[in-house]
């Protein structure tokens, strides 16, 4: 017989109100693949915008979703040749598959193990979890996109949130200057992460105040929010400054700005390279909420708002 877990799940797009927790079979493990006992979850604003469908032309996806992407726990069986990890190593992943189906609001994964890497052993599980889908976002964005380095200066839309938050002290520790913007409630926190000066996008209009502090502009712009604030924020670029969105795809921008967009492919090498940075203590992990499997509509409910501070965890 079929082993069964407790997930969260959805038979219907209709956003996070068609999340409910109930039982599910764990499929079976094949060549290349583990099984994962989850020990927590990180939350993402995309998993709340995966089930309302609006990713359905994109991705491929099959009834019943389990949603979630973020995971860090504990190996507990491997299939054939899946050899990478040891039965009992704990691991975390960014687990975006190319069919959304099976998540990581649940108690288990069956994966392979190519997504795995060691997680950081200075933190919870909890702070592991909230770690893979935003920390690479930021790294592959700063890092990759941007080829950040020492002495330059940035500007980042939105940077209390999940991304932000990384994209901070990733900056941070290739030495450059931040000016993170977000609502004044978050200056302190920012400020705590690294930020060098802090703008509230409620308050000023964002280009003129960039140039209050650098009145020659930014190098780069790391756009977490898109829309009237990256609008108002060009204006503090240089002219041979970078622009990377992870939302803009280039609708409504100069064509002469030097832009990318990022969409964050999993990648267990650069987790790697991101846990060797939280163990020297370069990045840290704010975990604001934890919510139980029961409560996971309730997590996609906030982390929707794209207001939340940090990150927020589902624990199975
Ligand atoms: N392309 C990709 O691969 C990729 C990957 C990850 C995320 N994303 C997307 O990127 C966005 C950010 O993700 P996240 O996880 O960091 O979200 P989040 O945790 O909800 O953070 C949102 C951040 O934006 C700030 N903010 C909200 N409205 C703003 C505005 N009008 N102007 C400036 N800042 C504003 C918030 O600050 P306050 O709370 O102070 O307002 C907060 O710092 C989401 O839309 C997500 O879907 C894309």
């Amino acid at each position: 017989m079929k082993k069964k877990m407790r997930a969260a799940r959805y038979d219907q797009f209709g956003g996070p109100k068609e999340v409910k927790t109930g039982e599910i079979e764990i499929p079976e493990l094949k060549e290349g693949e583990v099984l994962v006992k989850i020990k927590a979850a990180g939350v993402n604003p995309v998993d709340a915008v995966i089930t309302k469908g609006y990713y359905k032309d994109m991705m491929p996806h099959s009834f019943p979703v389990i949603p979630g992407w973020d995971f860090a726990g504990v190996i507990e069986e491997r299939g054939h040749a899946a050899r990478r990890f040891e039965v009992g190593e704990e691991v975390y992943a960014y687990a975006r598959r190319p069919e959304v189906k099976w998540g990581t609001f649940a108690e288990y994964i069956i994966i392979p193990d190519s997504y795995l890497a060691t997680r950081p052993k200075n933190v919870s599980m909890k702070e592991a979890a909230a770690i893979p889908l935003a920390g690479l976002t930021a790294y592959q964005a700063l890092y990759i996109a941007a080829r950040l380095s020492e002495g330059q200066k940035l500007l980042i839309l939105g940077s209390s949130g999940g991304v932000g938050s990384f994209g901070i002290q990733l900056a941070k520790a290739k030495g450059a200057e931040v000016i993170g913007v977000a609502s004044s409630k978050n200056h302190e926190y920012m400020r705590s992460l690294g930020a060098d000066h802090t703008i509230d996008y409620k308050d000023k209009n964002i280009g003129e105040a960039v140039k209050e502090i650098y009145p020659e502009g930014v190098d780069l712009i790391f756009d977490c929010t898109s829309g009237d604030s990256l609008q108002q924020s060009l204006k503090g670029l240089k002219k041979s400054g970078k622009l990377v969105s992870i939302l803009n795809q280039g609708e409504d921008l100069d064509p002469n700005i030097d832009f990318e967009f990022v969409f964050v492919e999993p990648h267990a090498k650069q987790l790697e390279s991101f846990r060797e940075m939280v163990e020297e203590g370069k990045i840290t992990v704010k975990v604001n909420q934890t919510y139980s499997l029961e409560e996971a509509a309730e997590a996609l409910k906030q982390i929707e708002t794209l207001h939340t501070t940090g990150k927020i965890v589902v624990v199975p």
